[in-house]
């Protein structure tokens, strides 16, 4: 009897409706295709735990949840209560760094029935991976503030490119695309602008694509390929990008395919040294949030790719099922795609979808 043991973090704001949806989902899973989740829920990870205890996790949050099958997150995030770079950095991007999750993979899929923004645009037409780098480059600690204070301040902060980083990245990029029926791939970059690192990862991906003569490539300055993400949403297979660039493309992509309510992630340590962590593209949403009315499919596809991390391909096949026949049903959408239902509406009728 399989039992997978899940850590539950919902976070902030919407975080917490959303997350219900998704254990439910996920329950409904196990015990239709027979397996087992343990889950464990942890309270950290919040600004309310940063207001009780004045740090967003407990000193030991390493032995607290560095031990599970994988971490279940929602978002975190309060920005009138604890500034952002204080929340994040210290719990989201910690998990990040400190689970060595170098690889950010966010699907980007237009799902049948759910309308566009971008004119004449059908299911197939978007449908691609964008695989961000998660423990660099322009998310970096290093810098700092010379002459404060004074009208010389001057604020400096280093992107960090190794080669073991951006190489890592781009082989698990490569091999993505080579296990697609497309077998192609984008890098992003900005080589024109910032002329050391960014010519660097081209470098880097030049030298990589050696290795897979199979897999066909290009590669746009992040300028031009937002318009074409755009314009000729069809033409990407797979995406790879540095941490900034590959965090724009992932709410951009989204956007294009009606909402960043539905777009799942997966801050994954391919080698399984450390458990990934498993949460909508998304944020707290603080404008929505008591209102329930956020989407909980985001919540509840991050659950999906979840199971497929832990082996249970089936049921994480079965739930993004579920999520289709429900979204395209207009009854059953939450209010960012233009539907009257509730999170919690919505939420059950994908369980129920289960079957
Ligand atoms: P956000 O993603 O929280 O919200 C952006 C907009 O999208 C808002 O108008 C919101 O109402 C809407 N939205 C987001 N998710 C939705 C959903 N599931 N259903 C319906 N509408 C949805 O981004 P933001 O406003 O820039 O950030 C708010 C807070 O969240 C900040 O503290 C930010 O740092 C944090 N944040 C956290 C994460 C994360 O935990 N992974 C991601 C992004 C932002
Ligand atoms: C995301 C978020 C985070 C990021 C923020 C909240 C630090 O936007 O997961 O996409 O930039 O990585
Ligand atoms: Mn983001």
């Amino acid at each position: 009897n399989r039992v997978h043991r899940i850590a539950v973090i919902p976070g902030d704001g919407i975080g917490k409706e959303v997350m219900p949806e998704g254990v439910r989902v996920l329950e409904a899973a196990a015990k239709k295709f027979g397996f087992k989740l343990a889950f464990d829920d942890f309270d950290f990870a919040s600004c309310d735990y940063y207001e009780k205890h004045g740090r967003m996790m407990p000193e030991d949050w390493k032995e607290k949840i560095g031990t599970h099958d994988a971490i279940y997150f929602g978002a975190v995030g309060m920005p009138d209560r604890v500034p952002d770079h204080i929340s994040l950095w210290g719990s989201l991007i910690l998990f990040r760094r400190e689970f060595d999750q170098y690889i950010n993979l966010r699907p980007v899929r237009l799902m049948p029935g759910v309308p566009s923004p971008l004119a004449n645009r059908k299911p197939g037409d978007i449908d691609f991976w964008v695989v961000r780098e998660n423990t660099e480059g322009e998310y970096s600690a290093i810098g700092g503030k010379m002459f404060p204070g004074t009208d010389r301040e001057v604020v400096v902060q280093e992107t960090v490119m190794s080669r073991v980083g951006v190489d890592r990245v781009l082989k698990f990029a490569f091999e993505l695309a080579r296990s697609t029926p497309k077998k192609h791939l984008t890098s992003a970059t900005k080589s024109n602008g910032i002329a050391i690192t960014m010519p660097y990862w081209d470098e880097r991906v030049k030298e990589m694509a050696k290795n897979y003569t199979d897999v066909k490539w290009n590669q746009f300055h992040i300028d031009i390929l937002t318009a074409h993400f755009v314009m000729n949403p069809d033409r990407f297979n797979v995406v790879v990008a540095s941490n900034l660039f590959g965090d724009i493309l992932s709410d951009l992509g989204p956007a294009c395919t009606g909402t960043i309510g539905i777009a799942p992630s997966g801050n994954i340590n391919p080698e399984r040294n450390f458990p990934s962590v498993f949460e909508p593209v998304h944020g707290s949403a603080p404008d929505i949030f008591g209102q329930g009315i956020a989407n909980p499919i985001g919540q509840i596809w991050s659950g999906a790719m979840m199971l497929e991390h832990v082996g249970e391909h089936d049921a994480a096949a079965a739930i993004v099922k579920a999520i289709e026949t429900v979204l395209s049903q207009d009854k059953l959408r939450t209010r960012d795609l233009k539907g009257p239902a509730s999170t919690s509406e919505c939420g059950k009728a994908v369980a129920a979808a289960l079957g």
